[in-house]
């Protein structure tokens, strides 16, 4: 049997993951993956997560299954911190998943059973798992226009003229905040145009927010996908809590359908169940319960936002020491994008040639679309990659 098996497609972050690990230069730098780094390289256990390990291992007395949906109040928990008041909460079904992965994949699979012939709707580009997963479930997907080279900031032009083409039925996937990989995002203004966009075409929108409070804070984060959640009769959205709790291993995510009514809320969730059970039953259940823990003390809420904000602040210094350090070196202001994008990424607009050529001459790793993980970088190092820039003819 196995031997029917065909080598598959390499992830290129995951790849890249490997290549850094391998190469023995001691003053490598990795700006790969998308994992928090503090300034000395650790991704730390947030101090509010620690302590709501504590209590759960102090305080938990049984390893039981929990439902389904998971726990229902850490869907009750991530609901409130991703869409607040902007939709009733009768009209919300929502189910833990591993993982903002796992959210991706279920709203995919609930697509297809909804509306298998719907067209996904991509940026182009965006995270490569998107058109990966879609492929590999045999659902039809197009791209619109969304990064503009010139200016490396959003084509927004662009991007309404490819979705001028959207179908009724035809799903859109959009990034809550941070775009990844590119950094550039749309305002609030451009958002409302694209909603009236698919408004008129009857098209359904699919939020993948990975990243709330790495942008411009936890609440800003979450203001375009309550914009897109309160505009709609449905909408999916796929929300991750592995970068802003930290917590990646554990595969913590929730996947959201927010419903018309009461009604189709119920025949959503019970099918959002129904799919869990096909996949992988009970979704895990130890990060959601930290989540939760967290976010329903105010104490450890307090605790863990403020720790947050703090690793936000620090991707925005390095953000602006490295457009600064470019303007010095230019003497222009054409990295001055550098500094207004926002999240963990930024797409340089390298060629692929240009990437690999700092791979090789200065052991910087980065994806080979020219994207490039902030976090990963520090004090010291953001003045190598600046002058590894420039040298590259950037
Ligand atoms: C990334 O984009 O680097 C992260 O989301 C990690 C991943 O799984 O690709």
């Amino acid at each position: 049997m196995l031997h029917n098996l065909h080598p598959q497609p390499a992830d290129k972050i995951l790849m890249l993951m490997a290549e850094y690990r391998a190469d023995p230069r001691s003053d490598k730098i990795d700006l790969g993956v998308g994992v928090y780094k503090d300034a000395t390289g650790n991704t730390p256990v947030m101090r509010a997560v620690k302590e709501a390990e504590r209590r759960i291992l102090a305080d938990q007395t049984t390893k039981a299954y929990t439902g389904l949906a998971g726990d229902p109040a850490f869907g009750t928990a991530i609901r409130d911190l991703v869409l607040g008041d902007s939709v009733a909460a009768d009209r919300v079904a929502c189910v833990a998943t591993p993982g903002g992965t796992g959210a991706i994949r279920q709203a995919l699979e609930l697509i297809r059973m909804a509306t298998p012939e719907a067209t996904i709707w991509l940026s182009n580009p965006t995270w490569p798992n998107h058109p990966s997963i879609i492929k590999y479930l045999g659902m039809k997907m197009a791209e619109y226009r969304y990064f503009d080279n010139a200016t490396r900031g959003v084509d927004f032009d662009g991007l309404m003229a490819d979705l001028d083409a959207l179908k009724a039925g035809d799903v859109v996937l959009l990034h809550g905040c941070c775009h990844n990989p590119t950094g550039a995002n749309l305002t609030s203004d451009q958002m409302a145009q694209v909603i009236a966009l698919m408004q008129d075409r009857g098209a359904v929108p699919f939020v993948d927010i990975a990243y709330q409070g790495f942008g411009d804070g936890l609440e800003a984060d979450a203001q375009i996908t309550r914009q897109i959640a309160a505009a709609f009769d449905n909408c999916l959205i796929a929300a991750s809590c592995s970068k802003n709790f930290g917590i990646y291993r554990e595969r913590t995510g929730a996947l959201m359908a927010i419903a018309k009514d009461a009604d189709q809320q119920a025949l959503a969730q019970q099918n959002l169940a129904f799919l869990n059970r096909q996949n992988y039953s009970f979704p895990p259940d130890h990060g959601a319960r930290v989540v939760t823990t967290i976010l329903t003390d105010p104490a450890l809420r307090a605790e863990w936002e403020a720790e947050l904000e703090e690793t936000r602040l620090s991707m925005l210094g390095l953000r602006q020491q490295l457009a600064d350090e470019l303007k010095r070196l230019t003497n222009s202001d054409r990295f001055d994008f550098l500094a207004h994008h926002r999240g963990m990424f930024s797409r340089l607009g390298a060629t692929p040639e240009q990437v690999a050529a700092m791979r090789a001459d200065n052991g910087i790793y980065m994806v080979g679309d020219s994207r490039f993980n902030v976090a990963g970088l520090n004090a010291q190092s953001v003045p190598v990659l600046a002058q590894a820039i420039v040298t590259a003819g950037i």
